[in-house]
C-alpha cells in the first residue's frame, strides 16, 4: 500500500460516515444556520456539524496533518499534508432538496494555493446516490470497484457543465463565457455541485466543465479525479480574483480553453 492510497481508504471511510450524517439531517429538516459571501450563498447547521465530524475524524487518525475546510479556521498542520474540505458541496441544492450534493475530501500535499498542491487523494461522495468517486493519486480514479476514464470523442459536440458564483455581479461576464463555449457544445448542464460536476467529467458523464470563482474545497478532490481519469485540468486566470477552472477529455479541455484565451 503506497501513502497516497492509505489517505484515500482513509479519506473513502470518512466521507462515507459524514455523508450518510447530512443525509440524516436532510430527512429531519434543514435549518440556515447564517449567509456568508452574499445572501444567496448560504450555510446550513448541518454544514458545520459534518464538517465538524470530518475533523474530529482526521484528528484522531492523522493528529498532525493541516486542514483547509469551508466551514472552519483552517490549520496548517507539521506533516505537510493538508485536508482540503467541503463538507456539503452544493449547499442550496441540500437546502432545497435537490439530491445533487456531495462530500468532497482531498489530501494534498504542498501550499493550500489550488493549482501549486500536488493532490494525493480526493473523494467524492454523494450521499443520495450512495456513489463514492475516489482516487490516489498515480493509482487512477474509481466509481466504487470501477476504473474512470473521461470521454475522448464528442462527434455531436461537448456535453459541458458550470456553475455560476453567489455574486449577481459576476453573473453577465459569466453568461458571455457562456455564450462562446455554447459554439463547442451538445448541450450545458448547471447541476449545483462543482464537485460532483468534476467527478462526472471523470466518469465520462460530462466531456468538459467551467466554472470561474471556485474555493479550494470545491475542487481538490474533482480535479485529481478527473485527472486520474486521464483527463486534464487547468487553473487560468490565476491572478484574478475569480480564476477560471477548465476541466476535461484532453480535445475538450483545448478547446475549451482556446475559446476562453480569445475572449481576455
Ligand atoms: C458551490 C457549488 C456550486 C458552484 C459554486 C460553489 P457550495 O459550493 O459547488 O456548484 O457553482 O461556485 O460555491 O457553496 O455549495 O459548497
Amino acid at each position: 500500500m503506497s501513502v497516497e492510497s492509505d489517505l484515500r481508504d482513509l479519506a473513502v471511510e470518512i466521507a462515507r460516515e459524514a455523508g450518510e450524517l447530512a443525509r440524516l439531517r436532510r430527512a429531519e429538516g434543514v435549518h440556515l444556520a447564517a449567509t456568508k459571501s452574499s445572501i444567496a450563498d448560504i450555510v446550513t447547521d448541518a454544514d458545520r456539524e459534518v464538517e465538524a465530524l470530518i475533523r474530529a475524524r482526521l484528528r484522531e487518525a492523522r493528529p498532525d496533518d493541516g486542514f483547509l475546510g469551508e466551514e472552519s479556521a483552517p490549520d496548517d498542520g507539521s506533516t505537510g499534508v493538508t485536508w482540503v474540505v467541503d463538507p456539503i458541496d452544493g449547499t442550496v441544492n441540500y437546502a432545497y432538496g435537490i439530491p445533487s450534493y456531495a462530500v468532497s475530501i482531498a489530501a494534498v500535499r504542498g501550499s493550500v494555493v489550488p493549482g501549486e498542491w500536488e493532490a494525493l487523494a480526493g473523494v467524492v461522495y454523494a450521499p443520495a446516490s450512495g456513489e463514492t468517486f475516489h482516487a490516489a493519486r498515480g493509482d487512477g480514479a474509481f466509481l466504487g470497484e470501477v476504473r474512470l476514464s473521461v470521454t475522448t470523442e464528442t462527434p455531436a459536440g461537448a456535453l459541458l457543465a458550470t456553475g455560476f458564483g453567489y455574486d449577481p455581479s459576476t453573473h453577465d461576464g459569466d453568461l458571455a463565457t457562456v455564450r462562446r463555449v455554447m459554439t463547442m457544445a451538445r448541450d450545458l448542464r448547471r447541476a449545483g455541485s462543482a464537485a460532483l460536476d468534476l467527478a462526472f467529467v471523470a466518469a465520462g458523464r460530462l466531456d468538459g466543465y467551467f466554472e470561474r470563482g471556485l474555493k479550494p474545497w470545491d475542487l481538490a478532490a474533482g480535479a485529481l479525479l478527473v485527472a486520474e481519469a486521464g483527463g486534464q485540468v487547468s487553473l487560468i486566470d490565476r491572478s484574478s480574483t475569480r480564476p477560471l477552472l477548465i476541466a476535461g477529455g484532453i480535445q475538450v479541455h483545448d478547446r475549451l480553453r482556446g475559446i476562453v484565451e480569445d475572449e481576455s
